[in-house]
């Protein structure tokens, strides 16, 4: 199972929208690790282009220098929200360099590039070149500031030569939502080639076949989900999931399958598109001055509550709208008071009377309760609905914390009785852990500990009768954090 984010841009820190696509892939990866199979989950940061280069030179340092400094920034992201990635690409690396002038010379022996005359407009920010219907008031919409007339001798890619194709593959279910296909589809309608190298640009992957030319950014940046499980010594090509924001739906749904045609090599199962996080109303980015720093929100308010809010909260597929940091003290109060709650009032009474609790029937209200929750899960997680997913996990605990009202074992003086609902709720609490692990990194695994038993989906599916518990004391799960 063979999963990728994008590659980040390493000309600025790391922002919420890079932890919230890294956050979906993570949970996406450990959903599958749960299920026993074998996950490859790449991330990584995509170091060449002018807007590196640009900001290389505002410091006075070498582009090495700087993306060197600034790839640290995107490892440590990964750690901060609790992603577990196999390998993190840095397309500065030699072994990638490599690679990436083995497959595009390909494209050249095959005769499906030219050159030719670029004239027309570009965005530094976007490494995109633009049409004068992309730009609001002479500029682009995502990247305020100038965008510069380029004139040049390329090399292009017969990207057109693919039209047909493309319009027939966009149109089957492996673009994810399909709300995105009438958007792809449009862009297919005015396909043009596309130029495959800069002559203006020096930082990038040499044209092997010219001198004085570097590939076009976004070539040597796609083909990194090919060289990166390769330089990792793993044979991973067809990616199962390829996930991205809707910003480089063009890159992805078009030059992407193209590209991997004319290598003759076969497509990513499934593409699935992911929505813009709002502030205030407006995608957040570096260059509209919204940011979220995602380290302090990790810090502030915990990785579990970022991750639960992200997947939660925002519609895998759909915009999202942060509202500055309101989302996450909200997912972080949440924690405490559902999952976090559920926990303590069954152990405290557990601790309180018994040593260990036996096994014996599941009580029928917690059978209900939690029966087909890790199907239900299990099931919207392959069909890509995460969000889904995630609100049936919690459904579950806040139906758990209904459970326990409507039981009140505190009230219960049989101690046979006792046993049996108390038993259940361990039962319950162990199952819906073992769910709760693949979004939340931290609670669940103290539980999960505890209990001694693995996270995988075996573990989360009820039998007839409870297993004999031994319940070691357990710490609070979401300690208040210091504010
Ligand atoms: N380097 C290219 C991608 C190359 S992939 C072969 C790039 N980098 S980026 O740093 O701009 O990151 C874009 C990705 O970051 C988006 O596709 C999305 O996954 C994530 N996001 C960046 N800003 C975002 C939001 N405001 N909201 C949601 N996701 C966002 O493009």
């Amino acid at each position: 199972m063979y999963i990728t984010t994008p590659i980040y841009y390493v000309n600025a820190r790391p922002h919420i929208g890079h932890a919230y696509t890294t956050i979906v892939a993570d949970v996406l990866a450990r959903h599958y690790r749960l299920k026993g199979e074998d996950v490859f989950l790449l991330t990584g940061v995509d170091e060449h282009g002018e807007p590196v280069s640009r900001a290389a030179d505002k410091l006075g340092i070498s582009e090495q220098e700087l993306v060197d400094e600034n790839a640290k920034h995107f490892t440590a992201l990964s750690e901060a929200i609790g992603a577990s990635p196999d390998f993190f690409i840095r397309t500065s690396d030699a072994r990638h360099k490599v690679r990436v002038q083995q497959l595009l010379t390909k494209l050249y022996d095959k005769g499906l590039v030219y050159k030719d005359q670029y004239e027309g407009l570009y965005c530094g920010g976007c490494a995109d070149f633009k049409r004068e219907r992309d730009l609001v008031d002479g500029e682009c919409p995502l990247h305020p500031g100038p965008i510069t007339v380029e004139n040049e001798s390329n090399w292009f890619f017969k990207l057109s030569a693919f039209k047909d194709d493309l319009k027939a593959l966009n149109e089957t279910e492996w673009l994810q939502p399909k709300s995105y296909r009438k958007e792809v589809l449009g862009l297919i309608e005015g396909l043009e080639d596309v130029s495959l190298s800069r002559a203006s640009a020096t930082w990038g992957v040499d044209v092997p076949w010219d001198d004085g030319q570097v590939f076009y950014v976004w070539f040597d940046a796609l083909l990194n989900y090919l060289t990166a499980p390769d330089i990792a010594g793993r044979d991973e090509w067809p990616a199962d999931i390829q996930i991205i924001g809707k910003d480089i739906l063009k890159f992805h749904a078009v030059l992407w399958p193209a590209l991997l045609w004319a290598l003759e090599l076969p497509l990513p199962k499934a593409l699935h598109v992911h929505g813009y996080l709002l502030n205030r109303g407006r995608k957040i980015s570096k260059s509209l001055g919204n940011t979220i720093d995602p380290f302090s929100i990790a810090d502030d308010y915990g990785k579990d509550a970022v991750r639960l809010a992200l997947t939660r909260d925002v519609v895998y597929g759909a915009d999202g709208n942060l509202d500055d940091t309101d989302t996450f003290a909200r997912a972080q109060q949440g924690l405490a008071d559902v999952y976090g709650n559920l926990v303590r009032r069954v152990w405290t009474l557990a601790e309180k009377n018994f040593s260990a609790l036996p096994p014996g029937d599941i009580h029928p209200l917690v059978w209900q309760t939690v029966e087909d929750v890790p199907v239900r899960v299990q099931d919207a997680f392959d069909a890509g609905d995460v969000t889904a997913a995630v609100g049936c996990i919690w459904d579950c605990l806040k139906d758990l914390n209904g459970v326990v009202d409507a039981l009140a074992p505190w009230k219960i003086e049989d101690e046979e009785e006792l046993a049996v609902v108390l038993g259940s709720l361990v039962e319950a609490i162990a199952c819906v852990s073992v769910l709760l692990s693949v979004v939340c990194v931290e609670g669940p695994s103290k539980v999960l500990d505890v209990l001694s038993i693995d996270a995988s989906y075996e573990q989360a599916t009820l039998s007839g009768t409870t297993r004999p518990w031994h319940l070691p004391t357990l710490e609070v799960l979401y300690p208040r954090r210091p504010v």
